[in-house]
């Protein structure tokens, strides 16, 4: 019988997750359904979203419960399929693989992904998910316009990193919050003017106000937690924020979110505070993927991926970006 590693959830994490929270399992080969693909994993995406999957708290989407299949998006090749729309040996994407070496996931959220455009796991990063998130939440959300100052928080990151790069091909003036000197200097290569370590800053409000002295217009918040507030602090009249994620939380995850409260700075301001999700973005996804591929085509948007490789590194993958350790998108190749 075909072996099957597969990550189970075994306990909800505290705190900062662990790779102990999880179970590799050696499953038999899953049954296909009706309206259902059976896949070969080819790589599985990693994403901070995850997080919340993994905890009890209430979240907009459902969790993973204990002793189930870990689940996130990935790209692999179809083996079996149940679907005229599908044949074996084409190459798909889907929110729905578990984190196994053979998965199923179901027809309608499957997409085959151009395998001629561009290498297949661009799917999972700048023309998928993060890509599009660092497109909508400048563009829609934050409506940032030429000239402005933008800062951006996980500035390197999947997300970040493709945000300052619109933000620089815009004419915007993008300015980098990372955690790590090396991941600031390479920001600056990307076209961000300039950056702040927020790992070694001992004053992230001053470093705020220095790196951006004509204040912040908009504000890409990947994180939440003390960057947050340095931001809020250096915000501009009719400064918007996107609350795109809160990645400095995932190891506070189920403590209640305290901090500064910046009422008084949001009345002065009439700043627009906005939580962005990326979903409500759907019906838009054809045209942006549309500017984000001819733009990588023009060679004026790089990218950096962070590859874990094999099913047994998934994991440690997501946990060693929790905490910061991936230098670009994380990935796991299978
Ligand atoms: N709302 C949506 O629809 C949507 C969609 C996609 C992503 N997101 C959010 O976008 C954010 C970025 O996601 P991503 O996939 O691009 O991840 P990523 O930036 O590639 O990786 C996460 C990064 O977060 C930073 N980080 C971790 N702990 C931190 C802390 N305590 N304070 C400050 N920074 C910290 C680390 O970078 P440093 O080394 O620079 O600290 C780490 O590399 C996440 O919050 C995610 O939830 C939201």
């Amino acid at each position: 019988m075909a072996k099957n590693p597969s990550w189970i959830l075994k306990s909800y994490a505290t705190g900062m997750p662990s790779p102990d929270n999880w179970v590799l399992e050696d499953l038999s080969m899953p049954e296909v359904g009706d309206g259902e693909l059976l896949i070969k994993t080819m790589w599985l995406s990693v994403d901070p979203y995850m997080r919340g999957r993994i905890s009890p708290a209430k979240n907009y989407a459902a969790g993973i419960p204990l002793g189930g299949l870990m689940t996130g998006g990935g790209i692999g090749e179809v083996v079996v399929s149940n679907s005229p729309d599908f044949q074996q040996g084409d190459v798909v994407i889907s929110d729905y693989f578990g984190w196994q070496a053979f998965t199923t996931v179901p027809v309608a959220s499957a997409k085959i992904v151009d395998t001629k455009q561009a290498p297949v796991q661009a799917a999972l990063s700048y023309l998928g998910m993060p890509g599009l998130t660092a497109y909508f939440s400048l563009l829609k959300t934050g409506a940032a316009k030429e000239g402005e100052t933008v800062l951006i928080s996980a500035a390197s990151g999947a997300v970040g990193q493709i945000a300052g790069q619109i933000a620089r091909i815009k004419g915007f003036d993008p300015v980098a919050i990372a955690g790590t000197d090396a991941k600031v200097e390479w920001c600056k290569e990307l076209g961000y003017r300039t950056g702040i370590n927020h790992r070694t800053s001992t004053d992230l409000v001053a470093d705020v106000a220095a790196a951006c002295p004509n204040g912040v217009d908009v504000f890409l918040d990947n994180t939440a937690g003390p960057i947050h507030d340095a931001a809020m602090l250096n915000l501009n009249t009719f400064g918007r924020v996107a609350v795109v994620g809160t990645i400095a939380l995932a190891d506070k995850f189920d403590q209640p979110d305290v901090g500064l409260r910046h009422l008084r700075q949001t009345l002065i301001t009439r700043a627009r505070i906005e939580g962005f999700l990326l979903d409500d973005f759907e019906a838009d996804y054809d045209a942006a993927l549309v500017d984000l591929s001819s733009w990588y085509e023009q060679g004026v948007l790089q990218t950096r991926e962070d590859v874990a490789q094999g099913i047994e590194a998934a994991p440690y993958a997501f946990v060693r970006m929790l905490k910061g350790e991936n230098f670009g998108k994380q990935l796991v190749e299978l």
